[in-house]
């Protein structure tokens, strides 16, 4: 009677262990880990990632990208062509009587936009200084 209970034991253990086997999914261990890897993944800006370092945002947070480089990944989509009524690139007449605003309006409309005019130009991981040497390659392509 009790080696039939042992019996009845081992067996109930092989099944268990039988269908634990299938809930492991086929593979390596590190095939496994290699499929649970998450299928984006996020690079801050200033990490040192193979995919991140071809982002403008890598190129932002390395200080390298131009006020003209800024210009034309961002500002001059719309810039260019005068999209929703913005004022075209070295277009005087069109800029002098923005520029008569001065200075802290232009770089307050920059920052947090006005009418079509989105925030940051659309450049939400630009500093500052990105977004003003933009501004500043702008105002000096009117003179
Ligand atoms: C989605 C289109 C769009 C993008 C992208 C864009 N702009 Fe503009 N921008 C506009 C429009 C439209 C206006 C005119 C807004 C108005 O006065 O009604 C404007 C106006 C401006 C003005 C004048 C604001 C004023 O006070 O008269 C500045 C300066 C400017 N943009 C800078 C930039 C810079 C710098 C960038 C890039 C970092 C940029 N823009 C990207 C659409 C855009």
């Amino acid at each position: 009677m009790k080696s039939l209970k042992v019996l009845f034991a081992l067996m109930t253990a092989m099944v268990g262990l039988t269908v634990l086997a299938q809930l492991v999914p086929p593979g390596s261990g590190d095939e496994i880990r290699e499929r649970l890897q998450p299928f984006g993944r996020l690079c801050l800006p200033g990490e040192d990632c193979a995919i991140g370092a071809a982002l403008p945002g890598a190129e932002l947070a390395a200080g390298v990208m131009s006020g003209e480089q800024v210009y034309g990944q961002f500002c001059g989509t719309c810039h260019n062509a005068g999209v929703a009524g913005a004022p075209l690139l070295g277009d005087a007449e069109q800029w002098q009587p923005r520029i008569a605003q001065g200075m802290d309006t232009l770089w307050d409309h920059t920052l947090n936009g006005i009418n079509a005019m989105p925030p940051k130009g659309t450049c939400m991981a630009c500093s500052d200084d990105d977004l003003r040497s933009a501004l500043d390659y702008m105002l000096a392509e009117v003179e």
